[in-house]
């Protein structure tokens, strides 16, 4: 190749480059927008929940005997109120939000919201997946110990828990972030879980471990076993929150919701019991190690504490979220119906953009700039009526 052609190629590149240039420059400008918009909707929030609780505060004077016309006008009322309610919490799921302290002590400063109904999904998917794996790999290493007392085995076990632990602490403060409502609780044993790790990490090999060992790990396989059932109902939740967007006639998709999370709760709740009584049995074997045989190391009686805490806690967490499913029903399927509009209204308009950009193609023009200039013809996703 000569000079002159090599010049050449290099002034075809430079046009291109000019090109590369614009699109970035457009694309820079709609992150300012969007950055915009974002505010916007935030105001409108504050102000939507404003005015809301002063409604709500005014119905407050008809709490007395009052006509049944005004009653039901008052009952109208509260309905709407708690179905605005869902529609601005599922309108905050495609916003920013701020992480917590503990994410921002060990990630740093960084934004983790996911700003996508149905990628939040695909997020929790991973997740549970995460456990699926991590469950199955300590079902197998508690079995090994079960057969083999080798003293590396066991401590590389113990040290998956903590790091596995560990972690759970971290996405689940991610699921948080992005609106999962994942209880206080949940959260909480998971942090207890990674403590009770370190103390078995350092409790040294003597006679008190030895004795406890075997128990221990027989609660791990338990544990397991019931975590993969936990998988199964969580998974088929999963599967039918997809199928909410996915179907005409949403109202079929949530009753089929309702009815397997029932189905699935009844068979699960037993699993859930045994595993808890275990863990009471736990505490009871520690309590009576930490007096005989004599001079038992401090990690005995904190193990003691930490399986009773646990049990007491996803005891009373378990025994209060069946009732409280029932209570919250209507706020539940308000919940839904948002949540389904919401993946539904992102399908579309994700369908339109890849049109757009397929007819673009076609009349020759780049797609990279039909897509931006799709944007602004498209209404955003926020001022649609969801
Ligand atoms: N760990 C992590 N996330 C949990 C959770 C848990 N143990 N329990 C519930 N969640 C999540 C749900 O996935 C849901 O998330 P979303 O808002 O992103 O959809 C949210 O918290 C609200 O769930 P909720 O409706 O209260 O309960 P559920 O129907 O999903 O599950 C149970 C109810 C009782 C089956 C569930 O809480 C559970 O399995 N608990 C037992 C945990 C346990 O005891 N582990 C130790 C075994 S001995």
């Amino acid at each position: 190749m000569d000079i002159d052609s090599l010049k050449n190629e290099w002034e075809e590149l430079n046009k291109e480059y000019t090109e590369l240039e614009n699109c970035n420059r457009r694309y820079i400008e709609l992150l300012e927008q969007l950055h915009s918009r974002q505010q916007i909707c935030f105001n409108e929030i504050k102000h939507q929940r404003y005015r809301m609780n002063q409604i709500t505060a005014s119905l407050r004077q008809f709490k007395g005997p009052v006509d049944v016309e005004v009653k039901e006008k008052v009952d109208e009322l509260q309905k709407m109120t708690l179905k605005r309610k869902a529609q601005l919490h599922e309108i905050e799921q495609s916003l920013p939000a701020k992480s917590g302290r503990y994410l921002q002590i060990i990630l740093g400063d960084v934004n983790v919201s996911i700003l996508n109904r149905n990628d939040k999904v695909r997020y929790k998917d991973d997740y549970e997946k995460f456990k699926l794996i991590l469950n199955v790999i300590g079902l197998i290493m508690a079995f090994f110990n079960l057969i083999f007392n080798y003293r590396a085995l066991e401590l590389a076990f113990i040290f998956l828990l903590v790091w596995y632990y560990c972690t759970l602490t971290i996405r689940e403060s991610i699921l948080k972030v992005n609106g999962s409502r994942i209880k206080g609780w949940w959260r909480a044993h998971h942090f207890i879980s990674t403590v009770a790790a370190g103390v078995l990490l350092v409790w040294p090999q003597g006679e008190h471990w030895q004795i406890f060992r075997m128990q221990f790990m027989y609660f791990n396989v338990y544990i397991s076993i019931v975590q993969y059932l936990q998988f199964g109902y969580q998974k088929g939740l999963l599967y039918r929150l997809k199928a909410l967007g996915e179907r005409h006639n949403m109202d079929i998709t949530i009753e089929g919701f309702h009815s397997w999370m029932w189905r699935g709760l009844s068979f699960l709740l037993p699993f859930l019991f045994i595993g808890y009584w275990f863990q009471a049995y736990n505490a009871w074997t520690l309590y009576k190690l930490a007096f005989s045989p004599p001079d038992a190391p401090w990690h005995v009686s904190v193990m003691s504490g930490l399986f009773l805490l646990l049990f007491i806690g996803n005891m009373a967490t378990t025994l209060w979220v069946v009732p409280e499913k029932i209570r919250a029903r209507s706020k539940e399927r308000y919940r839904l119906l948002s949540m389904g509009k919401s993946m539904k209204l992102r399908r579309e308009v994700k369908n339109s953009a890849s049109d757009m950009d397929l007819s673009s193609s076609a009349n020759g023009s780049t797609p990279k700039t039909a897509t931006g200039s799709l944007t602004e013809q498209q209404p955003p996703a926020d001022k649609k009526d969801i």
